[in-house]
């Protein structure tokens, strides 16, 4: 999520590579980062830290509480982005003490090729200084939407873990293509180039998914026999069961 952010605003040159910093665990992903896009890298960001207005979390919230206590203090005054799924605004308060303002983003990995969408919450208001350098790295990931905090884990159940529900979906179409004798290139083709179709299609038509939906769908007709299958299996419980587990493990990650 890191490294899709970092691309994100170089690729929008919002900032320079020089101008970003980064950090990593003990899988040394950071220097790697740092090689392939020239950012800076540290193993001890805290130093660094004194100059920089901004701090952006993107570990895993398990990893929380490795964090060593140097970069939690180095926090002090600066504006805190989150990316971390679960873990609430008072959460991150307690672990860094006497930052400026907090800021509870939930992005996705289409934001590596600007296409992603990000919903964020705020601890206080925040200062138009801030909310400009805000929308600014926010907006180098595509589009974005303030919301409430008790809102940001169902922003989890569609945006955030949603391009993984799609990539499974297009894996399907991709395997159902090969089951009736495609071979794989043709059927991977056919499925990413339809997934990507459709949803231009969706973004850019003022008719709703169900709208365009039946506009394909000729009574008795091929997509009618597809969509009655998937009635019959009911996909939209299928999916909102999937969107009520990914709610209740962000839930959970808050907790652990
Ligand atoms: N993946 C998504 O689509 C998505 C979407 C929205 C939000 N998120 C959130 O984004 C966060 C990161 O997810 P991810 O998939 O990007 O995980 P990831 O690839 O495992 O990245 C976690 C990063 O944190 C670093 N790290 C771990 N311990 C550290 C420490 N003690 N000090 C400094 N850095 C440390 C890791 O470094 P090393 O690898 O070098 O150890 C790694 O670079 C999670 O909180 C997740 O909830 C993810």
């Amino acid at each position: 999520m890191a490294s899709a952010i970092i691309q994100g605003l170089i690729n929008k040159k919002h900032y320079t590579p020089e101008e970003i910093a980064c950090t990593s665990g003990p899988r040394g992903s950071g220097a790697k980062l740092a090689e392939r896009l020239g950012i800076v890298y540290a193993a001890d960001l805290a130093p660094l830290i004194k100059d920089a207005s901004i701090l952006v979390l993107a570990c895993k919230p398990q990893q929380l509480d490795l964090l060593p206590p140097t970069l939690r203090a180095a926090a002090a005054q600066k504006l805190l982005i989150s990316v971390l799924a679960g873990t609430t605004i008072a959460q991150l308060a307690k672990e860094f003490p006497g930052t400026r303002n907090i800021v509870r983003t939930m992005p996705n990995t289409p934001g590596q090729i600007g296409a992603g969408m990000t919903g964020y919450a705020t601890a206080t208001n925040l200062s138009p200084e801030d909310q400009q350098a805000l929308e600014a790295i926010l907006s180098a990931l595509g589009k974005h939407l303030c919301v409430k905090e008790d809102q940001i884990d169902a922003v989890t159940a569609i945006s955030g873990s949603g391009p993984a529900y799609i990539f499974e979906f297009t894996a399907a179409m991709r395997e159902g293509g090969i089951a009736l004798g495609l071979d794989f290139e043709t059927a991977n083709l056919l499925a990413i180039e339809t997934v990507l179709g459709a949803a231009k299609l969706m973004a850019e038509s003022d008719q709703g998914p169900e709208d365009l939906r039946n506009a394909v769908t000729s009574p008795k007709g091929t997509t009618a026999a597809a969509l009655d299958s998937f009635s019959a299996s009911d996909l939209r419980a299928i999916v909102a069961k999937a969107q009520a587990a990914c709610h209740n493990r962000a839930r959970e990650l808050g907790r652990e």
